[in-house]
């Protein structure tokens, strides 16, 4: 399943007014290895997650999606083989309806009309919004937007999911159904989060960044205990490791 590798090498980015957005980093992901992607905010993971479906191209360095350098001549490929979930969902969302934006890429693909609709169907009722079907995306909450953006990538079957901060603005029930779904994706997963306990519930392995730089790569508990990096890289240990003061007093 070599499509489902993910290669970056010494990658560096630096916006047009000069912003250092990446500084150089490397790592490899395998198929099926679900990856959590930490940092303080201005970390680089969004700069980062950009590139690996080519909304940005590097200025350094190369980006390769399985058998496909990242090219302009293979982003068709790469964006039907990474699907991306937006930090912000208004990038994603642009639609009149809820349903015409999850319908969206199915239909660019050339699936049948029928086909589609029970694509859109399922997508929104893996994610809990099939009743928003008809609405304009503009007007939900920034939960239910999340929800839909997440649905329309879902509805592209990709082979790598990437997501930037999946559970911002997700309320309690909603982020366990999220998580839980993301436990049956057993394809590659890359989350950049600061949800560290989402992270340490569903990835083995954690990357972590701090200005443009990888600062740790390995596994997650490993990384999560050590008190001294997550300091260093502006981070604090997950919920679930810092103990209760009731039954911990
Ligand atoms: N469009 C942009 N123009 C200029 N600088 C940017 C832009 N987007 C992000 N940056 C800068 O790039 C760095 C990395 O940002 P980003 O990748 O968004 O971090 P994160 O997602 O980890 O919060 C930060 O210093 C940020 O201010
Ligand atoms: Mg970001």
């Amino acid at each position: 399943m070599s499509h489902h590798i993910v290669e970056v090498e010494d990658l560096h980015y630096t916006y047009p007014d000069g912003t250092a957005g990446l500084n150089g980093m490397s790592f490899r992901i395998l198929h099926g290895e679900s990856v959590a992607l930490v940092g303080a905010n201005g970390a680089g993971k969004s700069t980062l997650l950009l590139h690996l479906n080519g909304y940005l191209s590097p200025g350094r360095g190369k980006v390769r999606i399985g058998d496909h350098p990242l090219s302009p001549k293979n982003l068709k490929i790469i964006r039907r083989t990474v699907g991306m979930v937006f930090q912000d969902p208004d990038d994603q969302l642009f639609m009149p309806t809820v349903f015409d934006d999850v319908a969206f890429g199915p239909l660019n693909l050339g699936l049948a009309e029928k086909d589609v609709e029970e694509i859109v169907q399922k997508s929104l009722e893996i994610v809990g919004v099939a009743d928003l079907k008809k609405r304009p995306p503009y007007k939900l909450s920034g939960g239910e937007k999340r929800s839909v953006a997440i649905a329309t990538v879902l509805a592209m079957s990709p082979d790598i999911l990437v997501m930037d901060e999946p559970t911002a603005s997700l309320d309690p029930r909603s982020r366990s159904r999220l998580i839980a779904l993301l436990k049956t994706f057993h394809h590659t997963k890359i989350i950049a989060t600061h949800d560290l306990d989402m992270a340490m519930e569903m990835c083995e392995r954690t990357i972590v960044l701090h200005q443009g730089k990888i600062t740790a790569d390995g596994p997650t508990l490993k990384i999560f205990q050590d008190e001294t990096l997550l300091a260093q890289s502006g981070l604090e240990k997950p919920l679930k490791m810092q103990g209760c003061p009731i039954c911990n007093p």
